[in-house]
């Protein structure tokens, strides 16, 4: 009765060796859990820091971002001085030639800067808007595509009323662009004589489309 006892102990190591490995490679589809791994060392995996869009009270206005310092541009960027639409109509000049890269590029920055508010068809229902942001006007409107090339611009490096300025994100060029991107979805030609000079049809007075006081309740 010796034998038996002999062979016992190494088939249950073989036994236990295989069940281990099994259990192992298996592990990824049978051990599922939502807690953390156990970590004697953690690599600094987890940290106590703020990420993008994060809210936080630390600062007083509640988020993590803070906004760029006056006056910052892009690189390669140039600072925007112009005050006055009215300024603005003579002092900038749509010197960009329209080629199909400069309109892809102008979609593609349009899309990405300005699609949150304004729609991609520009329309102004977009996602910002649809989570409670004040809707800005159609940029279809008749109002809008009065505008200039260098109104269009002006507004975009200078901001309007609760639109900010976007001069510290898109470089003159990129400016340029998205405003003869804008032009195809108001169906107009881009450059052509009609963008060069604002029509009476353009809104006189800037402060009559959004009131700002209204606006800060309503986000
Ligand atoms: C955070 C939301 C937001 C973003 C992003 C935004 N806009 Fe605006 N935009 C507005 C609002 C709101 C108005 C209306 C401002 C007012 O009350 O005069 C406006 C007004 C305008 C106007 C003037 C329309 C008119 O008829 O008076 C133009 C042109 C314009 N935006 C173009 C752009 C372009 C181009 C971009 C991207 C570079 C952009 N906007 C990004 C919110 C935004």
């Amino acid at each position: 009765m010796v034998k038996p006892k002999i062979k016992f102990f190494p088939a249950l190591l073989v036994g236990l060796f295989l069940i281990f490995w099994v259990l192992l490679l298996s592990g990824n589809i049978l051990w599922t859990s939502n807690q953390p791994p156990l970590m004697i060392i953690d690599d600094m995996d987890t940290q106590s820091k703020a990420t993008p869009q994060e809210q936080s009270n630390f600062f007083p206005d509640g988020g993590t971002v803070r906004p760029p310092v006056e006056g910052t541009v892009p690189r390669d960027g140039a600072l925007y001085t112009v005050e006055s639409p009215e300024e603005a109509e003579t002092a900038n000049v749509n010197n960009v030639p329209v080629t199909e890269f400069v309109l892809a590029r102008g979609k593609n920055r349009f899309n990405t800067f300005c699609s949150p508010c304004h729609a991609k068809n520009a329309e102004g229902n977009g996602l910002v808007v649809a989570r409670g942001f004040t809707p800005p006007p159609s940029l279809l409107r008749p109002e809008t595509k009065a505008m200039s090339d260098g109104r269009l611009y002006h507004v975009i490096s200078h901001g309007q009323n609760i639109m900010p300025s976007y001069a510290d994100k898109l470089t003159p060029v990129d400016r340029w662009a998205v405003v003869h991107y804008l032009r195809t979805l108001q169906g107009i030609e881009p450059g052509s004589a009609a963008t060069r000079t604002t029509v009476a049809a353009a809104p006189v007075d800037q402060a009559q489309s959004t009131d700002n006081t209204a606006t800060t309740e309503n986000r």
